[in-house]
């Protein structure tokens, strides 16, 4: 925790016209979150830190995920697109609450790090007025340039206002900033606009800085932190880099990627102790999974708990509200939804489950459907412990299958199936024995009717 206060303010205003989408820039997604969601997440999150968000006017979808990621943050809208500084002064009410340290963020700068604005924050307790952001681009092209004399930061020029000179140097601003609280807002305010754009440029606080004679120093980190997204092309390679990052912090944990390469992680994805991931897997938001679970090859898994040494795929669907328990197997072409299976539940090939419950230990044979839609409304199918439902059948909901019931294969099963109690102990006195399958106890004691 930093001993001193902040605030920072995130500008999202912008339209993102070369994403040439309806979807406002700062909302598309990098890693199953919006660029915004990582920036929000990366600013400092301690009691002494404030968050402010600027938002453009039409942009009502903006300010609900910022309630949603963080609900103590304040939206500001900005009425009229005239500029960085123009944007941050219009969260003027919160800079005027005052803070030691104020923070300015893009909200499509996704990468930033939480460890970036704790250095950046670290000169302002020295006596800096302002620390910059900057890093060496590869082709600087389009980024406002550094300008230094020896190690001191005199200037930032933005490309359209930059010397051909001056285009030659590669230090590029990031656009993060951090100004020391108490002379933060009189420098906004003098910030002109008497630019090639007629835009208010936050950029120009350097210069105001020093007319101060105040001190504005830089601090430096990889273009891969502080890639801006303006493109589609942009965003992919953001996600690359984000992908990286995430499967590198996975195996670091004890997670086993064996073509890491190949995996899609979330940046919530949380993993338990030996978790082996196998070759061409995605996985999107709101997925937790525990230890000694495996994950086979082609499996795609949003918004699921996966339980303890279960097994999922290859080729699994586990779509959102899926929860395996214990030892729970998925196989190949299962498809879930909604879905609570409890521990020892094997679905292993070719089945919907959606809108389910089933008991510990069930076993649901191939090609089973929970009809959960009759085209109007969505119902649920309850299954009890210890059932057994044969190949090929069709539970239509609203169903309810009884503890240790057993249900022949090809059956379309329309009524609730009650009990049977003595099956249920049966299969129980059967797993204490370590032996006789299910199936084959099953077998033994159900007539097939005569074709
Ligand atoms: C800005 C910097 C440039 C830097 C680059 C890094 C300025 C003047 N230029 O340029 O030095 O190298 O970022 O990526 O600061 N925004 C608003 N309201 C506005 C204008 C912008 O909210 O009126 C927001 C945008 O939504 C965006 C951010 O501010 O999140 C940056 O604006 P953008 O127009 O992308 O600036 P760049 O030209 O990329
Ligand atoms: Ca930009």
């Amino acid at each position: 925790m930093n001993a001193r206060s902040s605030l920072t303010v995130v500008l999202a205003a912008g339209e993102g016209t070369r994403m040439r989408s309806s979807l406002p820039k700062v909302l598309h997604p990098v890693a199953g979150q919006p660029l915004l969601a990582h920036v929000l997440h990366a600013a400092p999150h301690d009691n002494g830190s404030r968050l402010a968000v600027v938002i453009g006017p039409d942009h009502q979808e903006v300010a609900s995920e910022v309630r949603r990621i963080r609900p103590d943050a304040e939206t500001f809208i900005q009425r009229e697109r005239l500029g960085t500084a123009h944007a941050v002064l219009a969260a003027r009410a919160a800079i005027q609450r005052g803070a030691d340290d104020l923070l300015v963020a893009f909200g499509d700068t996704p990468l930033i790090s939480a460890e970036t604005f704790d250095r950046m924050r670290a000169p302002l307790q020295n006596g800096a007025a302002l620390t910059v952001l900057g890093f060496r681009a590869a082709d600087p092209t389009g980024y406002g340039r550094l300008l230094m004399q020896g190690d001191r930061l005199v200037a930032i020029r933005e490309q359209a206002d930059a010397s051909a000179e001056e285009r030659k140097v590669t230090l590029c601003n990031a656009g993060v900033m951090a100004f020391e609280g108490r002379n933060a807002l009189k420098i906004l305010d003098r910030i002109g606009n008497a630019n090639s754009k007629g835009e208010y440029y936050l950029v120009d606080a350097v210069t105001i800085v020093r007319d101060l004679g105040l001190e504005a120093v830089v601090i430096e980190t990889s273009e891969d932190e502080v890639r801006g997204i303006n493109t589609k092309t942009q965003l992919a390679e953001a996600e690359g880099v984000m992908q990286a990052r995430l499967r590198k912090q996975a195996m670091a944990a004890g997670v086993t990627l064996i073509a890491p390469d190949t995996v899609y992680l979330a940046a919530d994805t949380k993993f338990g102790k030996d978790v082996t991931i196998e070759p061409f897997v995605v996985i999107g938001p709101g997925v937790s999974i525990a230890d000694g679970a495996v994950i086979h090859s082609f499996s795609h898994i949003v918004q699921a708990t996966i339980g303890r040494n279960t097994s999922v795929g290859p080729y699994a669907r586990l779509r959102p509200g899926t929860s395996l328990g214990d030892g729970a197997k998925i196989g190949n072409f299962v498809e879930t939804k909604a879905a609570t299976l409890e521990a020892g539940v094997k679905v292993n090939h070719l089945s919907y489950i959606g809108d389910t419950e089933i008991g510990a230990n069930s076993n649901i044979g191939a090609g089973t459907i929970t009809c959960n839609y009759d085209g109007f409304t969505k119902s649920k199918t309850i299954i009890g412990k210890g059932a057994f439902v044969g190949t090929n059948s069709s539970l239509v909901a609203p169903v309810k299958i009884g503890d240790g019931a057993y249900i022949g294969s090809g059956s379309v099963i329309t009524k609730d199936v009650p009990d049977d109690a003595m099956a249920v102990e049966r299969s129980q006195q059967s797993i204490r024995e370590g032996g006789a399958s299910r199936y084959r106890e099953a077998k033994t004691r159900v007539k097939k009717p005569k074709a």
